[in-house]
């Protein structure tokens, strides 16, 4: 199973839904590779926020790699392409060519079984505690993802 997380800059939320995947699929005991990318430019090769690394430190999680942008070859090297809200999920679908790439595609929110809300906020540009809030929603979502994979 491979899976992608996608935000927009590719350096606050994307890849620390990576890391809580990651993480929820190997305390699963699930074999699941997990990389993430952003549908904008601006932080191509930039290391995570230092917000989102510090977040991920304070529960033990290791946020890091490379910001990349997604591109359309990502539809069919994964099986799975979550995206952070649904202004990046308008943009996965106006890439996607073909139906099968639209199936791949899911909110990832909505495995979080805490709330009906379906976006992950943008920390961008907040304070701490929104990044806080922004990794235990991941969490949350994550597990309810590797949850419904392991059933
Ligand atoms: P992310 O947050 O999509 O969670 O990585 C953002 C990071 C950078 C920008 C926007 C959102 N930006 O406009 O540069």
């Amino acid at each position: 199973m491979k899976i992608l997380a996608v935000c927009l800059g590719n350096i606050c939320r994307s890849p620390a839904a990576e890391a809580a995947i990651r993480r929820a699929a190997e305390v699963a005991g699930l074999s699941v590779e997990v990389d993430s990318a952003g549908t904008g430019s601006w932080h191509i090769g930039e290391p995570p926020h230092p917000e989102s690394v510090a977040a991920g430190k304070r529960i033990g999680l290791e946020v890091e790699g490379r910001g990349r942008k997604f591109n359309s070859k990502d539809f069919e090297r994964y099986d799975m392409i979550v995206a952070m809200d649904s202004s990046n999920m308008k943009e996965l679908t106006a890439l996607a060519t073909n139906k099968e790439d639209l199936a791949k595609l899911r909110l990832f929110r909505t495995f979080d079984p805490e709330t009906d809300e379906t976006e992950v906020p943008d920390p961008w540009g907040g304070e701490t505690e929104d990044y806080e809030e922004m990794m235990e929603i991941i969490v949350r979502a994550a597990d309810g993802l590797v949850a419904q994979l392991a059933r």
